[in-house]
């Protein structure tokens, strides 16, 4: 079994192949990534003389590229995680998210139309769903909920979702698309929120928090995520989509105070910022129908999983102070510097 990995040098990525190798031992790994400012090599470096692994630098859209690896591989299941990610930057400049979210999105599946595979996995959002008001508690995303997104970054992701809908009506291309509620974990890139927060608290930075912080977002631990991800590829229906979530909603500000008290620093390092533009009040997914249908439920509660991953910021620091060192300076400086 091989499987062809996108985005394979990013946050949701790396978790993954790394728990693929370790699940399925006699599994082929083959990771195609750009290395955008969101790739990181050195990430991959414990398995790059695995002989069960393969790294090919290489853009999505890059259609000889990508057919060439498609020729030398013959994958049987590709799983789309390569994408532009971070909304803010989506507000800043759209064009690259439409680039490599709808036209790499397309460019992977004629490859797959004209090669054959046996699944083609899209990796989505639950951004794809709009927000949800914060005095509606019982209103959750189900994947009946219509489609009606906000940012450039969530429109991108929900026109590569309908892309992927009609490969599979118009050319019966097997499909499966997945969309998760927000991700923490180890490997996360610091410009979103949580290791964010890790990194500037731990360097007596002041903490920008968005609006009043009000916002609620659904938190996932990365590894349940990817265990979802390896139950849909193989046990989900061809064609359907499976919503992904852990019932675990909480406003900014809290998870920012939790933060704080964790690693022992003042919350007089809140500061609160400019509000985004356009920004999602409350996410909430309804797991339902992966739980019914292929038994998933996550296994790491959030206090858990928020302990783990300061943790792994601790622990890891060249990791992650090597990117803040970079170019990183310059988008900081740029989103943060006048708000
Ligand atoms: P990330 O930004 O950390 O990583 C994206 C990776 O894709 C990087 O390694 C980058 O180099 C690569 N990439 C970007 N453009 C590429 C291109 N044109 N060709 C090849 N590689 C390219 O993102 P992430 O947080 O790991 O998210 C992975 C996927 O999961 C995305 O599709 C995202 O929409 C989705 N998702 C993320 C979350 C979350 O909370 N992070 C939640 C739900 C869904
Ligand atoms: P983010 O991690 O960018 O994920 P998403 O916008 O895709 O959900 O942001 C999570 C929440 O945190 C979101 O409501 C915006 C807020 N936020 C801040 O308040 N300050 C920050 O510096 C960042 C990056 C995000």
């Amino acid at each position: 079994m091989t499987i062809l990995v996108t985005g394979g040098a990013g946050f949701i990525g790396s978790n993954f192949i790394f728990y693929m190798l370790d699940k399925h031992p006699d599994y082929r790994i083959v990771c195609i990534d750009k290395l955008t400012y969101a790739g990181n090599l050195s990430t991959l470096a414990p398995i790059m003389n695995d002989e069960r692994f393969r790294f090919v630098k290489a853009d999505i859209c890059d259609r000889e590229a990508v057919y060439t690896l498609f020729e030398e591989e013959h994958p049987d299941i590709v799983v789309n995680f390569a994408a532009e990610s971070h909304v803010d930057r989506s507000i800043e400049n759209p064009s690259i998210f439409l680039q490599t979210n709808i036209i790499g999105t397309s460019v992977l599946m004629d490859a797959c139309r004209k090669y054959g595979v046996g699944r083609y996995h899209q990796v989505s959002t639950d951004e794809v769903y709009g927000d949800l008001p914060l005095d509606r508690p019982d209103l959750f995303f189900t994947e009946e909920t219509p489609i009606h997104t906000s940012s450039p970054y969530s429109s991108s992701k929900a026109g590569a979702d309908l892309l992927v809908q009609a490969y599979s009506r118009t050319y019966g291309l097997p499909v499966s698309i997945s969309r998760c509620s927000n991700n923490y974990g180890p490997y996360h890139f610091p410009e979103k929120l949580i290791p964010l927060m890790i990194a500037n608290c731990l360097n007596d930075k002041p903490l920008p928090v968005y609006g009043q912080g009000l916002n609620v977002r659904d938190w996932l631990y990365v590894e349940d995520h990817c265990k979802a991800i390896d139950l849909v590829i193989h046990k989900g229906r061809e064609g359907e989509v499976y919503n992904i979530g852990g019932h675990n909603e909480m406003r900014n500000i809290d998870i920012v105070r939790l933060i704080c008290h964790e690693l022992g620093k003042p919350e007089s390092l809140i500061t609160y910022v400019t509000d985004r533009k356009g920004h999602d009040m409350r996410y909430a997914i309804d797991p339902t129908k992966i739980h019914n249908e292929l038994g998933w439920l996550p296994e790491t509660g959030f206090e858990d999983g928020i302990r783990k991953t300061i943790r792994w910021y601790l622990d890891n620091r060249p990791w992650w102070e090597e990117i803040i060192s970079g170019e990183y300076q310059n988008y900081y400086e740029r989103m943060y510097g006048n708000r």
